[in-house]
Formats: C-alpha cells, structure tokens, sequence
C-alpha cells in the first residue's frame, strides 16, 4: 500500500513541475500576493460600503492579514525569478534583489499592521476602516519600491 502510494506521488510529482521550478515559483509568489489581495478585499469592500460589514467576515480577513504576514517568503524570491528573467510573467522589479533583507522588513512592517487591524476589526465597521490605511500603507511602501507598473 505504502509503495503504490510513493510510486503514484513519484509519478504526480514531475508532472506538477512540468513548468520548471522558476515558473512554479513566480505563480506561487503571485498566489501569495493574491490571497493578501482577496482579505484586504475583503474589508475595503466593508469599509466603501460595497458589502455590509460582518464582524466575523471581518475578523477572518484580518486574521488572514496575520497569518499571511507570519509567512517565511524568502523561498518566493528564488533567484532567477526576476521580470528581467521573465518578462511577461512576473513584475518583481530585479532590484529585490539586491535588497533582500529590506524584504523581509516590508514583510514584518505589513505584520505590525495587520495586528493592529486583527485588534480591531470586528469591534465596529468604523474601528476596522481606521486600521485599513495602515496596512494599504504597507503594501504600497513594497509595491512602489519592488513591483513594477
Ligand atoms: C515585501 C513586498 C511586498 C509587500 C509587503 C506586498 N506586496 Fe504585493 N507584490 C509585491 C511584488 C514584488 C509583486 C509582484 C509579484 C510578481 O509579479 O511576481 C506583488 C504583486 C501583488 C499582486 C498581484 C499578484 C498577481 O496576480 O500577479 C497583488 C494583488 C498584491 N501584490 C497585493 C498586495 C497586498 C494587498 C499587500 C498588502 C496586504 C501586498 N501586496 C504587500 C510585493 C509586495
């Protein structure tokens, strides 16, 4: 049983990875980056007026927020994964590069304000879309840096 178990993952394996470890890598960077899109949807939505706030929706998207921004991302910037590798799949500017660690910070900035989002966002609609620039802050600080247009 075992056996036919690792002999049907050796065979499932290659054909996952069929894009090349490069490729695999920038859609697992964007899926990162779109999962923080989807929970901060989420509460811009709350916050406009384009859905009606939900503290437990809420509460769920910023706790999210947290666990996506406890995330070890460094494997998601595997060298050679560049736009100026992949022009047409990626816009991670290649000067990320040169400034991993600054990463890292971006990435622990937008933690310090998703906990402070977390504390908040299911005790009223106003509380929540008071945190929200915050964290929008945080990703742009990122966006306007590394990602380009
Ligand atoms: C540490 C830097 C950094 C932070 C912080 C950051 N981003 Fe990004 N983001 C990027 C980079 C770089 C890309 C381009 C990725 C690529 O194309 O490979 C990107 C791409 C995206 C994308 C497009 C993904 C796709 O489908 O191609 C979305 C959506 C996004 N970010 C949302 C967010 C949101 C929302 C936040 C904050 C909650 C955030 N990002 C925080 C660097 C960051």
């Amino acid at each position: 049983m075992r056996k036919a178990i690792i002999t049907a993952l050796a065979l499932a394996i290659p054909t996952a990875l069929a894009a090349g470890p490069a490729e695999d890598t920038i859609a697992a960077r964007q899926g990162y980056f779109k999962l923080l899109g989807a929970n901060i949807g989420v509460l811009a939505a709350m916050a406009k007026g384009e859905r009606d706030y939900d503290a437990a929706a809420a509460q769920a998207a910023a706790d999210n927020l947290v666990t996506l921004s406890t995330y070890k991302p460094a494997h998601l910037f595997m060298a050679g994964t560049s736009a100026d590798d992949f022009p047409d799949k990626t816009r991670a500017l290649p000067k990320i590069w040169d400034n991993l660690p600054d990463i890292e910070s971006k990435v622990a900035d937008l933690n310090a304000a998703a906990v402070t989002m977390q504390a908040v966002a299911g005790q009223g609609k106003g509380e929540m879309a008071g945190a929200l620039g915050g964290v929008g802050g945080a990703c742009k600080a990122c966006h306007d840096n590394y990602r380009a247009k």
